[in-house]
């Protein structure tokens, strides 16, 4: 077509109207600047949490009550300690699974001497000790306890086992690990 102006070509055939937007369209808009008027402010300024702190105080919660769970065994341990009826139950449970390979009083055979200074896990208190129980060492042939025994059965054991430091076993393992002291 030539010598026609480009005002007035619709090249594509299509007329702009100038037409009103809908009103749903322009109350959902008013409605979103509403809403970020709250928004920005709680979150920026106010109480708002970001996912970031959400989390933070999650793994707080969580650390706290793994650390009321240790501390409930620690208890349990202590009292057990004192404790005749529980010390013999660990023996018994001692000589049914454990004297095997840690020696029927605990001087080694297979697993390591428990009666001395030495430990490769830990330090030899009871919370050590009952760790190492619990989780054991399945690449050296220790079971995890704490999948097999009750946790009474394994308090048990584990004070046993402490109660053993420093005695004198008839054929004492040679010391592995790290000393105590
Ligand atoms: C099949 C053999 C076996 C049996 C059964 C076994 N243990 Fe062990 N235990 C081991 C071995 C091996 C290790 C050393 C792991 C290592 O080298 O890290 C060990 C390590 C340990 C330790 C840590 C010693 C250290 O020096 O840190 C404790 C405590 C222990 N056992 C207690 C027990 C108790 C309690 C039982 C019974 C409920 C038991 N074990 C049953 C083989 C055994």
């Amino acid at each position: 077509m030539p010598n026609q102006s480009l005002d007035d070509q619709h090249h594509d055939g299509i007329e702009e109207l100038d037409n009103p937007l809908p009103k749903w369209w322009v109350y959902l808009f008013y409605a979103t600047i509403i809403f970020a008027i709250g928004y920005g402010p709680y979150y920026w300024l106010g109480k708002g949490q970001t996912a970031v702190q959400v989390l933070a105080n999650e793994q707080a919660k969580t650390q706290s009550s793994a650390n009321g769970e240790a501390t409930d065994l620690g208890k349990k341990l202590t009292a057990a300690a004192q404790n005749h009826e529980v010390l013999e139950a660990g023996q018994v449970i001692f000589t049914a699974k454990c004297a095997a390979c840690h020696g029927p009083d605990g001087g080694g055979i297979i697993g390591p001497n428990l009666t001395d200074k030495f430990w490769i896990h830990g330090k030899g208190t009871a919370n050590d000790i009952a760790h190492v129980v619990s989780e054991g060492v399945p690449d050296k042939g220790m079971l995890a306890w704490g999948k097999v025994l009750s946790p009474d059965d394994l308090v048990a054991v584990v004070t046993y086992v402490h109660s053993l430091a420093d005695t004198s076993p008839d054929h004492p393992k040679a010391p592995e690990g790290t000393p105590i002291n």
